[in-house]
């Protein structure tokens, strides 16, 4: 019995054929319902004890080399057949391309409508410590405003946190340069909010710096009004009075949406007015805090959401759509 095995698994080995027919063949013979290998199997209750051992590893050993033997045969087989019947010079499919995200395309308008009068785009970290997203920001450690901004802190180091805005890039950039300077810094902000479809604890923002010599507050309206036009085709715009710890005197802008359709109604809740970003001219106190002489310098900062801007721009209701990257959202935006 043990030589039949042998005789049979030397057989296996040994066949080829590239004959569909055949490789059916050698399939029904070995493992068909009455094949060699279920017949095998069938005599192994009859196999004395001490013989079960090298019986059982010798029919296993069979069974492996029965499958390893057709899968190849399948295999030769199909690749002849790819050879015979397909047409190899025909063009792949096409890889399809990515979109970009909205967030960046409307980021980079932004931008381009800041780089027009002479701004740059300066950087800074993500992670920042507690000076320069808060204390040199003339938010000193238990100033009630840090409550307006919900902080992720590092558990074991209190002083390295999230930043809460990018005007911690402000502070960074006065530190190492000196006036005039006129700054654009766009990146991701973070804050312990609870997720809704009106806030995310990831956004992203756009800051804005300019001092220099002479920087008024005519100057920080004209500017915004130059942008709130080239975005948005908008030009009438309203500051309103508010209050932020770096600025002095602070104002939130408005832009004057219209009242159109029904949906300038619902975003502009029934008043034609939509907020678009807070601003104001840079604190005094900020300016000491990096060594910027404030009784030659002055300047002005401002501070946008760059979803909110996305969604006023494409009328989208919700801001998680940002984050789920659904291909069926980003590729409406393909042509952008
Ligand atoms: N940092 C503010 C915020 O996150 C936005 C802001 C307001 C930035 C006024 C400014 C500014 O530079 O002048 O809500």
């Amino acid at each position: 019995m043990l030589q039949r095995i042998d005789d049979l698994l030397a057989e296996v080995q040994n066949f080829q054929t590239s004959e569909k027919a055949e490789i059916e063949q050698f399939r029904i013979k070995f493992s068909g319902k009455k094949g060699i290998l279920n017949d095998i199997f069938a005599q192994f209750k009859d196999v004395p004890n001490e013989q079960k051992k090298e019986f059982g590893q010798k029919i296993n050993t069979l069974k492996q080399a029965v499958e390893t033997k057709l899968e190849s045969l399948k295999n030769s087989g199909t690749q002849n057949l790819i050879l015979e019947k397909e047409d190899l010079t025909r063009p792949g499919f096409p890889s399809e391309l990515g979109t970009r995200h909205p967030i960046n395309i409307v980021k980079n308008k932004i931008i381009d409508i800041f780089k027009s009068i002479g701004f740059a785009v300066a950087d800074g970290p993500e992670i920042e410590d507690d000076w320069h997203n808060f204390t040199a920001l003339n938010l000193p450690e238990y100033h009630p405003a840090r409550d307006m901004q919900d902080t992720f802190f590092i558990e074991t180091n209190p002083d390295v946190l999230l930043r809460t805005h990018t005007s911690s890039v402000q502070i960074r950039y006065m530190e190492e340069n000196q006036p005039p300077m006129r700054i654009l810094s766009p990146g991701r902000v973070f804050r312990n909010e609870a997720i809704s479809s009106r806030s995310h604890c990831i956004f992203h923002q756009i800051e804005g710096l300019y001092i220099d010599e002479n920087v008024s507050f005519a100057d920080l309206k004209q500017t915004i009004q130059y942008f709130t036009t080239e975005l948005f085709g908008k030009s009438k715009i309203r500051l309103r009075p508010s209050y932020f710890p770096f600025t002095e005197p602070s104002a939130e802008v408005d832009v004057y949406w219209g009242l159109n359709s029904e949906t300038d109604y619902r975003i502009t809740k029934g008043t034609g007015w939509l907020e678009i970003m807070g601003c104001g001219m840079v604190d005094p106190a900020v300016l000491q805090n990096v060594n910027i002489d404030a009784d030659k310098y002055s300047g002005y900062a401002f501070g946008m959401g760059i979803e909110r801007i996305v969604m006023l721009l494409y009328q989208m209701s919700d801001i998680r759509m940002f984050f789920e990257n659904d291909k069926r959202m980003l590729e409406q935006f393909r042509s952008l």
